[in-house]
């Protein structure tokens, strides 16, 4: 398979979709190759390959209708058809599905279009307020599952949910803020290209994890899977998406930290997969890289550093299969 590189747009593509994954009560579509348009069933790849290909149609398209216009301003979302395809891929209608750092709500739409209930977690206001107002949307489109959002540090989350909720939650779905700016949009101007809603706050508040080291990330991010791991039912499965992720141009190992704090929060690796940001077309792949990336890419590679435009997520998929490693027990 070739790749080859979509014209590149000024605005940066949602987060990759992911397609059905494995395991749980998977299922597989006949029409795998469909556009994903907000109104159908993620795509999926076939049954049970480690790679998905989640990326078919665009973050704008799998939106059109489907969340409300100020969505757009949050700087990482999360591509629709991720979230329905871990929904699909892992649940059952009726099920709990969890995101304790839910931005816009995209878990949460997906997961109640799907006709499974949702609950989810936000630090920023100002993006838990779009999540409530993305949920109230897809309900008087048709949602038959419920909805609700609270806002709060997920870090303390077994604070913040009703204590009946612990053992309920079958499916977690969420993927962890890096780096203080990220994606964000552009605009050609006068001086070149102006930056802008690629920020989560104004970075004076530590207690989003987007603005901690990468030590100070996955140690939040472990208390937040050890409060999720009391959520889940045994045998709930938690799906972590993380984009590879350079810093001053050398890689973070983001995926290894995610990992790391799923263990010490007491849960189970069982799958790594990798979720495509490009569009399979007649036997290549079709990329639809952000301005940013392009630009990062190609300055890399003018400076003699040989360097691949990304193209995918790392999926990481635990399972809760044992007793919670209380957080600080294994450090000791
Ligand atoms: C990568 S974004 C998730 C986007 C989301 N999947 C969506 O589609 O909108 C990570 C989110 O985590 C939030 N966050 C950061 N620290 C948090 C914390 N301690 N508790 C809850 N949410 C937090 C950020 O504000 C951000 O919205």
């Amino acid at each position: 398979m070739t790749a080859v590189a979509e014209h590149p747009t000024t605005h940066a593509p949602d987060e990759p979709a992911r397609p059905e994954g494995t395991g749980g009560t998977h299922r597989a579509t006949e029409d795998r190759h469909r556009e994903y348009d907000g109104r159908h069933p993620a795509p999926t790849g076939p049954e049970g390959l480690s790679v998905w290909a989640t990326a078919q149609s665009t973050g704008p398209v799998q939106r059109r209708g489907r969340y409300v216009a100020e969505s757009v301003k949050h700087p990482a979302r999360m591509l629709p058809a991720i979230a329905a395809h871990a929904v699909a891929a892992y649940t059952n209608p009726g099920d709990l599905v969890l995101d304790p750092m839910c931005g816009i709500g995209t878990t949460l739409v997906e997961a109640i279009h799907a006709g499974r209930d949702a609950i989810g977690v936000e630090y920023e206001s100002r993006w838990s307020d779009i999540a409530d107002a993305n949920i109230a949307h897809a309900q008087r489109q048709g949602a038959t599952g419920r909805g609700a959002v609270m806002r709060g540090d997920a870090t303390r989350i077994l604070s913040l949910v009703p204590a009946a909720l612990a053992g309920q939650v079958a499916l977690v779905v969420t993927s962890p803020p890096y780096g203080p700016t990220v994606h964000g949009l552009v605009r050609p101007g006068a001086d070149g290209v102006a930056k802008f809603d690629n920020a989560y706050n104004d970075g004076t508040d530590r207690g989003n994890l987007a603005y901690r080291d990468l030590t100070g990330l996955a140690d939040g991010f472990a208390q937040i899977l050890a409060g999720c791991h009391t959520l889940l039912r045994p045998g709930g499965i938690v799906v972590v998406t993380a984009r590879p992720w350079r810093k001053h141009g050398q890689l973070v190992d983001l995926p290894s930290a995610v990992i790391g704090a799923g263990i010490r929060a007491g849960l189970t690796p069982v799958d790594r997969c990798v979720a495509l940001l490009a569009a399979v077309r007649d036997g290549h792949l079709v990329a639809r890289p952000s301005f940013f990336q392009l630009q990062q890419v190609r300055r890399a590679r003018t400076a003699g550093t040989p360097m691949h435009l990304i193209a995918h997520e790392d999926v990481l998929v635990f399972a809760k299969t044992q007793k919670p490693d209380p957080l600080g027990a294994a450090d000791d």
